[in-house]
């Protein structure tokens, strides 16, 4: 027989396992779908982009680290439950570019939050349809083109 003590040892021992862990993910849950919406944009133009995060990560297999940087755009190593800063936080620039501002594509990347995301988002499908074969409006494809990303406004 357990004495009451360790049965009572083992209860608290229990919840706090399951406490840490809900600890744990409070500040850094992400939704598995979201809805790409920086609000440090003071004009938009374009729909707003649906982005099946979770999908991309369970589905199409691609780890944290490919879209996850750290301050010198190194990929971060992360887990489930980690925190991790807005793109906006450093790629920082919302305002379109002044005309006649001239800047190399890693220089525009860097400033501007548009040019960094999609660097990210569409050079990866175009690296995957061009792997894949497949070419324009197969459903298979993964989105290249304005309007299968953003839906009209
Ligand atoms: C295909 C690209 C991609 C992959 C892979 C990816 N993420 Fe993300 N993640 C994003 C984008 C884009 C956002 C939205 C960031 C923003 O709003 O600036 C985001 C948001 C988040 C957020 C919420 C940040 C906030 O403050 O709102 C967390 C936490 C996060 N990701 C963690 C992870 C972890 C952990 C992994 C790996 C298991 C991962 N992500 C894989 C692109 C990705
Ligand atoms: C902590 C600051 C920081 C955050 C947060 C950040 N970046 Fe970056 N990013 C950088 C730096 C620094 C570089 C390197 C610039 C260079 O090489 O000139 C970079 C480079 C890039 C590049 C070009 C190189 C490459 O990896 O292809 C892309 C695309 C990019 N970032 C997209 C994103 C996206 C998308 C997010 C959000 C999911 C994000 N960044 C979040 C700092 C950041
Ligand atoms: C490293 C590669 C990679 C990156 C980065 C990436 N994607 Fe994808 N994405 C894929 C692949 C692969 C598919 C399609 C898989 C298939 O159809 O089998 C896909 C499909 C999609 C789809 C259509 C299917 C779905 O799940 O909704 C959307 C929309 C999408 N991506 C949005 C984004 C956005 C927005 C970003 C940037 C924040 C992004 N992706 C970044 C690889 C990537
Ligand atoms: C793979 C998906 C994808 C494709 C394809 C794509 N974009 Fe985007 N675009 C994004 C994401 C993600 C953002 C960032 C939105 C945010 O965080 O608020 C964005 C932001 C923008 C913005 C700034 C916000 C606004 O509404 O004014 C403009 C302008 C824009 N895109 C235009 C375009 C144009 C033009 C094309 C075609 C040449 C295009 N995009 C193709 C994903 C995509």
């Amino acid at each position: 027989m357990m004495s009451k003590k360790l049965v009572c040892f083992m209860f608290s021992l229990v919840f706090a396992v399951v406490f840490a862990a809900t600890g744990i993910y409070a500040g850094t849950e992400v939704a598995d779908v979201f809805k790409m919406e920086t609000k440090e944009y003071a004009t938009r133009t374009k729909g707003l982009v649906e982005f099946t995060h979770k999908k991309h990560v369970e589905d199409y297999g691609i780890k944290c680290g490919d879209c996850h940087h750290d301050d010198k755009g190194k990929a971060l190593d992360l887990k489930a439950g980690d925190n991790v800063q807005r793109c906006v936080e450093c790629h920082k620039e919302t305002e379109k570019a002044p005309k006649g501002e001239k800047l190399k594509k890693n220089e525009k990347i860097a400033k501007y939050h548009k040019e960094a995301l999609h660097a990210n988002c569409i050079d990866c499908h175009k690296d995957f349809n061009k792997e894949k074969g497949y070419k324009g409006k197969d459903p298979k494809a993964a989105p290249q083109s304005c309007a299968s990303c953003h839906p009209k406004k």
